[in-house]
């Protein structure tokens, strides 16, 4: 398995590009079983988690042509040889059940194994099934799969989402573009990637309209067809990059970084002391000297923190001055990075859905192990910033979000050396 080893170096300069999101690309791939014909997606980041889903659209039939190292991908659902996603794959992945929606609009009938707990906690997918349920579909769990069918096509419904989880939309937006008649989603998520992957559906025919906003209308269409998109830049990554900026200083252009979609990230960081600046390049993050103030976060849904950030600004909170409270209200289960960053000497205590953090003057590095994707790189943050060598354990889960890592940073100045075993 490999290890990252990180030396602190001081502050960061330099241009960073910011790949394609990981979330929103995910769902895009799956919109391609939607149609027969090809599907063509650029910007598309090179990650473990994309090249995993390209693998299981593979087995169930879709040609899928995407050269390592190349940030096109295309996919030709022509036809389908399977619509069933065995527990092997889905276990691996969680966005690998998002295939459910499509297989079943498409061919009435899909099985897809559940996708079970993961690290960050127990994320069940009942609001997705309810969802393919309103629209007419039968749906039956059984040892552990879904077996969903509706033989006669889906039917628009109108459905309210009891929280706007974000899987759940995207699931029944994707389902409900060939179902018979208007869908229209209640309390729906706002995230940007919604309004990425709608764009995608309406160039194919499709017709969303609302996306981005909590309530979105679906005008079932028969057929759809291909099309060429460039996948939305990530927001995530962004914001991860913007956070070591402002734990070890410096200035940093994130080039195509989404500002927009970040504005709860820069509120938050500009009351930390850190500088964010909309540039047409992209987002400029500056830190100078002194010491970042603390602040208190709640993660939320869009537009407020993100949960996929909240790892991260606890890095940065670890050498702020003073006690910054961060509350976690999307996940049951999201502070397991709170003790590997007490290894580093932060000063974190986790009550229940807060980690009160006292800032300290100063990280010193350690072997720490990574537990999830976000939790891994709030690790090399904080790796960053402390003094001597950090070594970052387990980082396979990192190479599932994040596109070559030590090369981005490593041009701002950073010392990040991956280790193979
Ligand atoms: C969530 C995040 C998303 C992030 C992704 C990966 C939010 C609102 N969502 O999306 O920004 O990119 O994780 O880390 O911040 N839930 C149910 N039943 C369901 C579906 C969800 O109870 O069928 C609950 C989950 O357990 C969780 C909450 O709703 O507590 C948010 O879930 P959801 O938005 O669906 O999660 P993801 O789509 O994974």
């Amino acid at each position: 398995m490999d290890s990252l080893i990180i030396t602190g170096n001081g502050p960061l300069k330099g241009e960073i590009p910011i790949s394609g999101a990981k979330n929103s690309a995910l769902k895009l791939m799956a919109a391609c079983l939607l149609t027969d014909q090809p599907v063509t997606l650029s910007r598309m980041p090179n990650l473990a988690d994309t090249r995993f889903l390209s693998e299981l659209l593979s087995s169930l039939g879709v040609e899928v042509y995407w050269p390592r190292n190349d940030s096109t991908c295309h996919l030709n659902a022509a036809e389908l040889k399977s619509t069933i996603a065995p527990y092997e794959q889905v276990r691996k992945m969680r966005a690998s059940f998002n295939v459910l929606g499509p297989l079943l609009a498409r061919m009435g009938h899909a099985t897809v194994s559940l996708p079970g707990g993961c690290a960050i906690g127990a994320r069940p997918v009942d609001l997705h099934l309810k969802a393919f349920e309103a629209m007419g579909a039968d749906i039956l769990i059984e040892q552990g799969y879904v077996k969903a069918a509706a033989i006669h096509g889906l039917k628009g419904a109108e459905i309210e989402f009891p929280f706007p989880s974000v899987g759940a939309t995207e699931h029944a937006m994707l389902a409900a573009t060939l179902a018979k008649g208007t869908t229209v989603l209640k309390n729906a998520a706002c995230e940007p990637e919604l309004a990425d992957l709608a764009d995608l559906l309406n160039m194919m025919g499709s017709k969303v309209s609302g996306a981005g906003t909590s309530t979105i209308t679906i005008e079932g269409v028969e057929k759809l067809n291909g099309a060429t998109h460039t996948v939305m830049a990530d927001r995530i990554e962004a914001g991860t990059y913007a956070m070591a900026v402002g734990a070890v200083g410096g200035d940093v252009l994130l080039k195509d970084a989404p500002s927009e979609a970040l504005q709860a990230m820069c509120d938050v960081l500009a009351a930390a002391g850190v500088e964010t600046i909309a540039e047409p390049e992209g987002l400029r993050v500056k830190r100078g000297e002194g010491r970042l103030k603390a602040v208190n976060v709640d993660t939320q849904p869009h537009p407020g923190f993100p949960t996929d950030l909240q790892a991260q600004f606890m890095a940065l909170m670890a050498t702020a001055e003073g006690v910054s409270t961060i509350r976690e209200n999307i996940f049951e289960n999201r502070f397991m990075h709170a003790p590997e960053l007490s290894r580093l000497g932060a000063d974190i205590i986790v009550r229940g859905k807060e980690a009160v953090v006292t800032g300290v003057a100063k990280l010193k590095g350690a072997p720490v192990m990574a537990t999830d994707l976000r939790a891994s790189v709030s690790l090399v943050i904080a790796g960053l910033a402390a003094e001597g060598e950090t070594v970052v354990n387990r980082v396979y889960h990192l190479d599932r979000g994040f596109e070559r890592l030590e090369e981005k940073l490593g041009a701002c100045g950073a010392r990040v050396q991956r280790q193979s075993e």
